[in-house]
């Protein structure tokens, strides 16, 4: 049982310079939760900011009623309790008769009865999840089990979380996102620059700019975790003697692959998450190696720096086979294929993004699929759209009618679409029944709209 306080802090991120954040406990990012597979976990959130907000357990298997509805919100201590307070402040479970009762505090159930993987708790509330997972509303929660441990991977010191973040500060040094800094007001009639997502020019890993991490010769588990709002990476890990180290993927966001998968630059989207090892065994003392994004350009090339201080004598390993018991559904199991188009369009404040045509609404029901069945769904994008469904993990089949690229192995439950694709993943719904999400993760594309419902049924 861990309690978390939800509060507003001032901290320094860039140096010297305090900045005020929304904090889980204080910290950006949260506190990091460690679970055993099956141990159920429940989290008290209380809410002491000024705003509701709404958990959401991002990879979890959750009931629905600890899953972060972005209506079931955790209603701020000193909230004036009216309609039209809570309306003002775009809570729109006044519309919604199925949204469960508001509260100051609440208690989130996670019975983590899955894969063990890096999962992350971020912000979900309708029409605010991008300003505040920004403003700091977001950490980390691993879920570990013997199989996983007993594979002799790099752990301790050399298992290295990585949040990975884009953050954009002003003159003065504190936080700013840019498309609520009154100083970038947009003028009548410019388009909306930040259709495409919200940016920032400096890159956190773990809520520090551009860190060194200082280190030994040995092989190292990096889990990556893409938590930036809508910048995309493409990672890479060079040497300062410009030698390229390759990337041995052992994971995807659902837990081990069965077989590691060797990159030399990886692409990594929004809520993706990636467990890679990288082996210093080699290189000599005092050597640096540089963690780049081959997507940046100027400063936001450079993610973090390694910097090898240590010589060591290493027994960790990556074993050929990593795990058996990743789900091999068929298409031929399928009870169902469905399309879902994820484009731009029309809403009814402007411009949005939208679902199969649609904006998001909580009231109404997008998709009903019967517990237990297999489906396969087709996802066509117009531009670079991350696809995450809750609840469920699933493989990707296809890109564009061919088979999936390397870094889609694994069980998944976020995928990139990339601009003009189609993707087929291919997942079975069970767990339970209930109302859950599906939607794009670019925050600001979820902020827009481009979210569904999916009932299990
Ligand atoms: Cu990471 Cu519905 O979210
Ligand atoms: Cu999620
Ligand atoms: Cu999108």
């Amino acid at each position: 049982h861990y309690e978390i306080t939800q509060r507003e802090t001032t901290a320094e991120i860039l140096p010297g310079v305090r900045t005020p954040l929304w904090t889980y406990e204080g910290t950006f990012p949260g506190p990091t939760i460690e679970s055993r597979r099956g141990r159920p976990v429940t989290v008290t959130h209380h809410n002491t900011l000024p705003v509701p907000t709404v958990v959401h357990l991002h990879g979890g298997r959750t009931a629905p009623e600890s899953d972060g509805y972005p209506t079931d919100l955790v209603l701020p201590a000193h909230w004036p309790q009216t309609t039209h307070a809570a309306h003002d402040a775009g809570a729109h479970t006044m519309h919604d008769p199925r949204a469960a009762v508001t509260r100051l505090s609440r208690d989130y159930t996670f019975p983590l009865d899955q894969r063990p993987t890096l999962l992350w708790y971020h912000d979900h509330r309708m029409d605010f999840t991008a300003p505040a997972i920004w403003r700091g509303l977001a950490g980390l929660h691993i879920i570990r089990d013997d199989a996983e441990d007993d594979l002799g991977l790099p752990s301790g010191a050399r298992e290295l979380p990585l949040m990975i973040t884009d953050r954009a500060f002003s003159a003065d040094g504190t936080l700013t996102y840019p498309s609520l800094d009154p100083t970038l007001r947009l003028r009548p009639g410019v388009r909306d620059p930040y259709l495409a997502g919200v940016l920032g020019d400096v890159i956190l890993v773990n809520g520090a700019p551009w860190p060194v991490h200082e280190t030994d010769t040995a092989r190292h588990r990096l889990r990556v975790l893409n938590a930036s709002n809508a910048r995309h990476y493409e990672l890479e890990a060079v040497t300062d003697t410009g030698r390229r180290l390759p990337l041995v993927q052992i994971g995807a966001d659902q837990g081990l692959l069965a077989a590691p998968v060797t990159h030399h630059a990886l692409p990594v989207a929004p809520a993706e998450r990636y467990d890679v090892v990288v082996d210093f065994t080699g290189l000599p003392v005092g050597s640096r190696v540089k963690l780049l994004n081959r997507l940046g350009t100027g400063r936001t090339r450079d993610v973090m720096a390694f910097h090898i201080t240590r010589a060591t004598t290493d027994d960790s390993r990556v074993p050929p086979v990593l795990s058996t018991d990743l789900p091999s559904w068929r298409p031929s199991d399928a009870a169902v294929t469905r399309e879902f188009s994820f484009r731009a369009g029309r809403t009814h404040g402007g411009h949005g993004w939208l679902i199969g045509g649609l904006p998001f609404d909580p009231a109404r029901s997008d998709v009903t699929v019967r517990l237990g069945d297999v489906e396969i769904w087709r996802l066509i994008a117009d531009v670079h759209h991350p696809v995450h469904l809750h609840l469920v993990g699933f493989r990707v089949l296809s890109r564009n009618g061919r088979p999936p690229l390397p870094h889609d192995a694994g069980l998944k439950d976020t995928v990139s679409l990339r601009p003009g694709e189609a993707v087929e993943i291919i997942t079975r719904f069970d767990g339970y029944r209930g109302r859950y999400l599906f939607h794009c993760h670019n925050a600001e594309h979820e902020d827009m709209a481009m979210m569904a419902n999916l009932e299990i049924v």
